[in-house]
């Protein structure tokens, strides 16, 4: 996505959140195939909900169903969806799987997660984040603290995108993708890396993930040992900006990453940034399938 594409889809979101496409049903006629090789409750519904609200349909396909790679080759999936829906989300292990889906549909192919990035969760935080501090986030101060996952490789891709003076604070040997980080540079953007927990002192914005994400379960007790102390509190929470606030994409593992007197926080926006998942997905939806309506 450009930084104009990003600047269209937000404002459709934030124009779908005041209620101003009630009733309409740009995709009327169209569907959405959602393949989930993992688990999810804020993905699954919003992309669904939000294809019924734009008057199209979605379908869930699960991976004891389909068998994506094991039953049946990706490219082949690929090529029996194309036939029969207007678009694809992929929840996927490997980032590879929708770049293979991709190659052989000639439909969107919506990340909705991979080990890599989660860029359709980026797009409601970024919505979140407009609705406190207006659409000019340059320079604001991003912090991204915990796991150099999926999350905070996506934090990245949106700093170069809006402007955002982006940090990822992680303990040693948990950093972020070298990709990413080299998007970066060839962007000639400054993403700030560090193991220090007094990056968070004065942030817009702090936000949080899991240290253990869905399929890193046998690492638990390494990964608990390893991220003890970069721990989201409502002590840290009184750090940040007095006008900060806390995001996280949820789930939450209370106790790990953070703790309910956090997510509660007055400071916490964690239930909007939810909501925005619908709104940001729709918007996204529009621009991507709305053309396609031509075709059906
Ligand atoms: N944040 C997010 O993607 O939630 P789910 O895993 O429940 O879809
Ligand atoms: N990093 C987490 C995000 C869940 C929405 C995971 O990949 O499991």
């Amino acid at each position: 996505m450009t930084a104009t594409e990003l600047r269209t889809v937000l404002d459709t979101a934030h124009s779908m959140r005041r209620g101003e496409w009630r009733g309409v049903k740009p995709l009327a006629g169209l569907s959405l195939a959602l393949v989930f090789e993992k688990a999810s409750l804020r993905t699954r519904t919003t992309f669904d909900v939000g294809m019924y609200q734009l008057g199209g349909h979605a379908i869930a396909l699960s991976n004891t169903e389909i068998g994506l790679g094991t039953r049946e080759r990706v490219s082949d999936v690929a090529r029996n969806l194309e036939r029969w829906v207007d678009g694809v989300m992929g929840r996927v292990y490997l980032q590879q799987t929708l770049h293979e889906l991709a190659d052989h549909a000639a439909i969107p192919v919506i990340n909705g997660l991979s080990d890599m990035l989660h860029p359709a969760q980026l797009l409601a935080d970024y919505q979140t984040i407009e609705q406190e501090f207006g659409p000019d986030l340059r320079g604001r101060r991003v912090v991204y603290i915990g796991d150099g996952n999926n999350l905070a490789n996506s934090h990245i891709h949106m700093g170069i995108l809006t402007g955002t003076d982006v940090t990822i604070v992680t303990p040693v040997g948990y950093e972020p993708n070298a990709g990413v980080l080299m998007d970066a540079v060839k962007a000639g953007v400054q993403v700030t890396l560090t193991h220090d927990l007094a990056a968070v002192e004065g942030a817009d914005v702090l936000y949080t993930d899991v240290w253990i994400s869905m399929g890193q379960e046998a690492e638990a007790d390494i990964r608990r040992r390893a991220f003890r102390g970069y721990q989201v509190t409502p002590a840290m929470l009184e750090t940040i900006a007095p006008h900060g606030i806390f995001l996280h994409c949820l789930p939450a593992h209370y106790g790990e990453e953070t703790v309910p007197g956090a997510t509660e926080h007055p400071k916490s926006r964690v239930f909007d940034q939810a909501e925005n998942r619908l709104h940001a997905q729709k918007a996204l939806l529009y621009h991507l399938m709305g053309e396609m309506r031509a075709r059906w």
